[in-house]
């Protein structure tokens, strides 16, 4: 166990320690310098290529034909994951980010006209009653746990409405999620092993979505299950059970991710930087600006991995076909080639960054995370003045989500 690595030999990505306790960035820090395409060859799960820097992290998400989602999926697989089969294997079925071209585009336009700026921007009145209902549940309060009151809901509110799920249902759904995708931290499995809790989760989410989908299929709404079920591709409806996967990838996209991105990448940082919260306070109109600063900080997906489907070349080293290749954002996200000052919290900075990946699966729900940050912290800041640690944060112990699991924080109201 090394929590901190000194050195390349001791960098192994499949510690999870280091990931919990440990300072990840160091080790990807010694790559970017040392070895920035690297064969990481390690006890614990597959071998792969680990790409530390932004512009080689660039290419491989740029060219999906060479640099697969859906030979091997884009979750890199330990020992115990490997046994366990392909991803999706209840359902033999990939949601579209385990898909390449030519099948993924038309399973994405399917929705993605409901994540258009214009599209989105009719949501915000939506989002700045779920963020106001939390906030002033919070306000009477007043010491908070960030993570669970505040950053969880907003988002889980929006996105559950979206796909049409019944309010009773959201916190077993959520609990669901980080039982499938977080199933590497103990406090989500409740002490089971990650493969049985992510089994036993993913099957109970199946069977909940299949019933939910049986009632669209019945009675069609226009959430985005609904427009799923009426989607064609070449003609052909979706099985049901490719509406299900999709069904996950929404859950699993639109929780998570904002929330770490309001947590980790935000209240957190503030508070650690007070100048760049008095920056937010003084002026609330650069707060939209500052939210892609968030994600650049917090780069709530660590991994994105991929199969190389041929023999080629990255950064002078010889890959080849079958290959695994593993992108990791918070490392290009820190790359001193790319940002200036790169592990300075900037909320000016306005970052063309990797968090939300890059190309074909470029995040689906980039405009509907930014507007959320947006008016989440507006109405954060409008209402409380002072943020005070109050303990630890604890980080979610993952090489695939990097955020946090708790933030303990005293508001004072203004
Ligand atoms: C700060 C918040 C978010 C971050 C950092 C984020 C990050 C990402 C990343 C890195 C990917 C690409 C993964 C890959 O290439 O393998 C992705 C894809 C995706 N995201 Fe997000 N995401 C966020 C919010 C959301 C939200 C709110 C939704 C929807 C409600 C969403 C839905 C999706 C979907 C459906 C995909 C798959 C797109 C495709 O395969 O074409 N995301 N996201």
């Amino acid at each position: 166990m090394t929590l901190v690595p000194q050195t390349l030999d001791e960098i192994n990505y499949w510690d999870l320690d280091m990931f919990e306790h440990g300072d990840p960035h160091e080790a990807w820090r010694i790559q970017r310098e040392q070895a920035p395409v690297w064969w990481h060859d390690r006890d614990g799960g597959e071998p792969f290529w680990s790409v530390a820097r932004f512009d080689d992290a660039l290419a491989v998400l740029s060219d999906p034909l060479l640099f697969s989602s859906q030979r091997d999926g884009i979750i890199v697989r330990t020992d115990a994951a490997l046994e366990s089969g392909p991803p999706g294997a209840g359902l033999g079925i990939q949601p579209m980010i385990h898909t390449d071209p030519p099948r993924h585009a038309p399973l994405r336009s399917i929705i993605s006209h409901n994540f258009r700026p214009r599209s989105i921007a009719q949501l915000e009145d939506q989002i700045r009653a779920a963020a106001v209902e939390c906030l002033e549940r919070a306000a009477d309060e007043r010491d908070v746990d960030f993570v669970i009151d505040i950053a969880h809901q907003v988002p889980a509110a929006i996105t559950f409405a979206l796909m049409g799920v019944p309010e009773d249902m959201w916190s077993r759904l959520a609990d669901l999620q980080h039982q499938t995708v977080t199933a590497t931290d103990p406090e989500f499995t409740h002490g089971r092993s990650p493969q049985e809790a992510a089994a036993a989760a993913s099957l109970e989410l199946h069977t909940y979505f299949a019933q939910i989908i049986q009632e669209r299929m019945e009675e069609p709404g226009d959430d985005l299950l609904s427009q799923f079920l009426q989607g064609r591709i070449d003609g052909e409806e979706l099985s049901w059970m490719q509406v299900v996967a999709e069904a996950g990838l929404l859950l699993a996209g639109g929780l998570d991710t904002t929330r770490a991105a309001a947590s980790a990448g935000g209240i957190l940082p503030l508070i650690q930087n007070p100048d760049q919260l008095k920056l937010l306070q003084d002026d609330p109109s650069l707060i939209g600006g500052a939210t892609d600063e968030f994600v650049r900080w917090a780069s709530p997906i660590t991994s994105e991995a991929r199969t190389a489907t041929r023999d080629c070349e990255l950064a002078g080293q010889k890959i080849s076909e079958g290959d695994r290749v593993v992108v990791w954002s918070p490392s290009s996200n820190r790359d001193e080639a790319h940002f200036e000052d790169p592990y300075r919290f900037d909320v000016l900075r306005n970052p063309r960054h990797l968090g939300f990946a890059f190309g074909e699966h470029y995040c689906l729900g980039v405009h509907l995370a930014r507007l959320t940050l947006k008016v989440e912290f507006e109405e954060l800041l409008s209402r409380f003045s002072g943020f005070e640690l109050t303990g630890e944060p604890a980080r979610v112990r993952s090489n695939f989500v990097n955020g946090l699991k708790h933030l303990p924080v005293r508001l004072t109201p203004k």
